[in-house]
């Protein structure tokens, strides 16, 4: 492993930064599967999302003047390939702006190649089913690697594998919609297998590129800590969510990509479709919850980062992290408790060298539209108006270099 990413200057530095993704913030998408699926199931529909296809440098200027030296983004393969084997040059002459914009800000640049949505003509033919898709995809990462390379400082290929096969495959909420646990499992490995062989194409373009992908893993606890039956419970789901996807991928990590939300509370399930394991509803317990549900527990980014640093050795980077808060308030303070068990694991020795807040601005929550509020930047829907939150200040205080150095973080 080269050491840690080393700004102008040469000194190791670490990353603060907030995420997006192509779909959810930059509008206009209609060569993706989401807009032809929020049209036919007559959802709330993404239509110009917040303008970031337009207002990117706007934004890039805010991140940069909120103190962030990092930034994670996404390209829309359905834009940048809206007919099978058909390059749009205007798409890859924006994105070309978009990362001389990202650079002009002084911002490194963390990339996903694929960020949940897929080009219509994909989704038409199986979509991660279809026979075709890896190559179809290889194909996609060999274009942009060539195109874009040099800009790229650190590469996902692929974003939560397992929230995708499930939401689409399992659960049926997303495009295709199927409920079918073998088809699920079925695109689990279809895209480990994406991931592998995008890993083999970029290294093979880009000998020194750092490539892994985010995956979504959950704290878990068993509902009740003594009954065998819970433990055993945990003990699955913490196979299926955390570690499955990570055997299926061994050796194609050059760093951990991790993306934390929140706390579950698993127990025994007399359902065979939800694999025996249930997960206790945190409000009916009586936890704090946000504004989607999710059990508010930051400390989990402790246990996580620590197990993942034993489990795998390798460095990691919170790649996404955030709430939809019921108040203001909650989300500085959820916030500032990751930010804390994130500067605690560092101290003990953890590597992480990163760290993206999900999300720099309000966006597209797929199914649910516009109601969660997961942006440190508010946007107006009318207007698209850009209003930092109070948590952006906090953050900006945590990455400024003044408190890097009180933090140990800087060598
Ligand atoms: C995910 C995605 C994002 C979501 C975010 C909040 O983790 O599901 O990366 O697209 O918007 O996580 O749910």
């Amino acid at each position: 492993m080269p050491g840690p990413a080393r700004f102008g200057g040469g000194e190791p530095s670490f990353w603060w930064g907030a995420a997006t993704s192509s779909y959810q913030v930059e509008g206009g998408n209609v060569w993706s599967d989401w807009y032809e699926w929020e049209h036919r199931q007559g959802l709330e529909q993404c239509g110009q999302a917040v303008q970031h296809y337009e207002r990117f440098a706007e934004d890039f200027r805010l991140a940069k003047s909120l103190g962030q030296n990092a930034h994670r983004l996404s390209l829309e393969w359905g834009r940048l390939e809206p007919e099978a084997g058909n390059w749009s040059e205007e798409a890859i002459a924006h994105y070309h702006q978009v990362f001389n914009s990202l650079r002009e800000c002084g911002l490194k640049i963390c990339l996903t190649l694929n960020h949940f949505t897929l080009p219509t003509w994909l989704a038409r033919q199986g979509g991660w089913e279809c026979a075709q898709a890896v190559p179809y995809f290889e194909r996609y990462v060999r274009r942009v690697v060539t195109e874009f390379g040099d800009q790229v400082d650190l590469w996902l290929t692929i974003n939560e594998p397992l929230v995708l096969a499930t939401e689409a495959y399992l659960y049926g909420h997303w495009p295709p919609a199927v409920r079918s646990r073998q088809r699920m499992r079925k695109v689990v490995e279809r895209l480990s297998e994406a991931h592998r062989a995008a890993y083999r194409i970029i290294h093979e373009l880009l000998s020194q590129a750092q490539v892994g992908l985010a995956h979504n893993f959950l704290s878990l606890a068993p509902l009740r800590v003594r009954f065998v039956l819970d433990q055993w419970a945990a003990e699955r789901a913490d196979w299926f969510w955390n570690r499955w996807l990570m055997n299926l991928t061994a050796g194609c990590h050059d760093f951990i990509g991790l993306n934390y939300y929140f706390h579950q509370r698993a127990r025994l399930s007399l359902n065979p479709r939800r694999g025996w394991v249930s997960f206790a509803d945190p409000k009916k317990l009586g936890h704090e919850v946000s504004a989607l549900g999710w059990e508010v527990y930051p400390e989990g980014l402790d246990d996580l980062l620590r197990f993942s640093w034993q489990r795998y050795g390798l460095p990691l980077y919170v790649t996404e992290n955030g709430i939809a808060p019921v108040s203001e308030a909650q989300r500085t303070n959820f916030l500032e408790r990751s930010l804390a068990a994130l500067l605690r694991v560092k101290e003990q020795g953890v590597d992480v060298r990163g760290y993206f807040y999900w999300s720099l601005m309000d966006n597209f929550e797929w199914d649910k539209g516009f109601s969660p509020r997961f942006g440190l930047v508010a946007v107006d829907r009318q207007s698209f108006v850009r209003t930092p939150r109070p948590a952006a200040e906090v953050y900006a205080t945590y990455c400024g270099r003044d408190k890097l150095k009180r933090a140990g973080l800087e060598v």
